[in-house]
């Protein structure tokens, strides 16, 4: 299987690092073996599915494992690093790439897959983000259908949680949203989301049905979720497009919010420069009336006392 390397300069972007072309494609088949065994284990194969979603494809570093069937199944991927997505496009024969935004929806039909995996995304989303993107896949995921997708839950939080009120906040709350990754190429809310097993499930309960939780499921690394959509599930595309458009028209409205507490932010410090800048005036004012007005006037006075004396 000849498996396509993407430079460091891209898939640096996926992996946060660079690896040089033997160990990159060591990590690859690594990843896709273990996405097999995890299907395996519950009986699926990537075989047995029509229509298949990468979400979150990157550079493609686990969708090539399944070259072999490209032929045969039709392959999507997304991402939102149009790079990533341009380099599979020119590097990748066979899948349909797409670019989607950081918030849904994405450009496919409502039950348009029989299965959509997501490796490391779910990973890095802020909750708001993750609550809208599943409800985004189980809109485009057939009745019937199945989704996978990784966490990061106690192993990893063990390795990437330095810090004992992090710590104390996950275990408390099931969930941790880490600020962690500053490297000016992902975008500011790109960042390192843990869920804990009971979060992780209660969460993904919400969208579909019979959610299992494979603890270390992937590589032995990170958390595995599989969920099926329930082959009678009704799917009202009326409500879905209605709930999309909601979801739109909020967030129209908190960027017009955040743009308006940005200009009255604004405002509050020219007006607050403007009254420090007053403060000082009239202080030099009373300091001069102190200092200089007052003393003058009690001196003038004393000196017409003296004359009215003399007169
Ligand atoms: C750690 S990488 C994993 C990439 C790929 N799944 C793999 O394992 O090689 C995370 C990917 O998720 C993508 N991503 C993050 N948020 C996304 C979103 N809202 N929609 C689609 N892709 C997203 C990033 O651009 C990045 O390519």
């Amino acid at each position: 299987m000849a498996i396509k390397i993407p430079p460091a300069e891209i898939h640096s972007r996926v992996t946060l690092k660079t690896f040089d072309d033997q160990e990159y494609l060591r990590r690859s088949v690594e990843l896709g073996v273990g996405l097999n065994s995890l299907m395996a284990d519950q009986g699926l194969s990537m075989g047995q599915f029509r229509r298949i979603l990468d979400f979150g494809v990157g550079c493609g570093r686990i969708l090539v494992n399944y070259e072999h069937l490209f032929e045969e199944i039709e392959f999507y991927g997304t991402d939102i690093d149009s790079v990533t997505v341009n380099w599979c496009r020119a590097n990748i024969a066979g899948p349909r790439f797409s670019v989607n935004e950081a918030w849904p929806p994405l450009e496919y039909p409502t039950a348009f897959f029989n299965f959509i995996y997501s490796i490391s995304v779910f990973t890095h989303l802020p909750e708001d983000m993750m609550m809208a993107w599943l409800a985004e896949i189980a809109r485009v995921l057939a009745p019937g259908g199945v989704f996978l997708a990784t966490t990061h839950g106690d192993y990893c939080a063990q390795l990437f949680l330095p810090n004992p009120n992090d710590v104390e906040e996950f275990r408390r709350t099931g969930q941790h949203y880490q600020m962690n990754i500053h490297d000016h190429v992902l975008p500011d809310w790109y960042q390192t989301m843990f869920l804990s097993r009971e979060r992780a499930t209660a969460v993904l309960s919400q969208f579909f049905d019979d959610v299992l939780f494979v603890p270390r499921g992937l590589c032995n690394y990170q958390d595995a979720l599989i969920a099926c959509k329930h082959p009678h599930a009704r799917q009202d595309s009326v409500l879905w497009e209605r709930t999309s458009k909601e979801v739109a028209e909020l967030r129209a409205e908190l960027q017009a919010l955040r743009k308006a507490s940005a200009t009255t932010i604004q405002e509050l410090e020219s007006l607050k420069a403007g009254h420090d800048d007053l403060n000082d005036r009239m202080n030099t004012l009373l300091e001069r009336i102190r200092n200089w007005l007052l003393p003058t006037l009690e001196k003038h006075s004393a000196a017409l006392k003296h004359r009215r004396r003399l007169w």
